[in-house]
């Protein structure tokens, strides 16, 4: 049975990021995966302190919410970030989530995953423009296939500055189920 990890990185929970990785998990769910989410701003997930100790092991050597999730992302077919765009980039929660991920590549930078491991990312920003930010987009989407994953897929919404505003988007929102269910395959 396939095993989908969703990841919140706004600070709002229940607003349009949520929403839209919730839809996500929800079309996975449909096609008979097992899902989880994580709202990372509500866990205990400290910053990188470089100490290089997966390096040697693979093993991180912070022991907080993370060691859950990266058991979670290691036993999962696929993982889904979403994040809103702050000040042009994933706000400072899932960046902290992200380096936190160190210990998926090895020293000689092959990844711990199993090939073929999914990966989906999903932006949601006030900006209605859906291109303003595509560069950052690719960036973000090549430093997930540097991790090992097989990313198929990113998400935007634009113009999501209230509660609400996603929903709105039914287009996107069928969309999100859909990616749920290719996520399962
Ligand atoms: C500190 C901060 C910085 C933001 N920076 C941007 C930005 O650079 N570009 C943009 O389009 N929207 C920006 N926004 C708006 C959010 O991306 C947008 O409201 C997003 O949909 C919020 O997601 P949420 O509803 O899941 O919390 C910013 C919001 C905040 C609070």
């Amino acid at each position: 049975m396939s095993k989908i990890i969703g990841i919140n990185g706004s600070p709002r929970v229940g607003f349009n990021t949520e929403v839209l990785v919730k839809k996500i998990l929800e079309g996975a769910e449909k096609a008979g995966a097992t899902t989880k989410l994580f709202n990372v701003d509500r866990m205990d997930i400290k910053p990188c302190r470089g100490c290089m100790a997966c390096r040697k092991d693979g093993i991180c050597s912070i022991k907080d919410d993370m060691t859950e999730v990266l058991a979670e992302i290691k036993n999962s077919n696929a993982m889904v970030l979403g994040s809103p765009v702050y000040m042009l980039q994933m706000t400072a929660q899932a960046k902290t989530f992200v380096d936190r991920l160190f210990p998926l590549i090895r020293g000689d930078f092959t990844s711990v995953l199993d090939p073929g491991t999914k990966a989906a990312l999903v932006f949601t920003q006030g900006q209605p423009d859906t291109t303003a930010f595509s560069s950052y987009f690719e960036h973000t989407e090549n430093m997930f296939k540097h991790f090992g994953f097989d990313v198929q897929k990113t998400f935007v919404a634009g113009g999501t500055g209230k509660k609400g505003d996603v929903e709105k988007q039914e287009e996107l929102m069928d969309k999100a189920a859909m990616l749920g269910e290719e996520l399962t395959n």
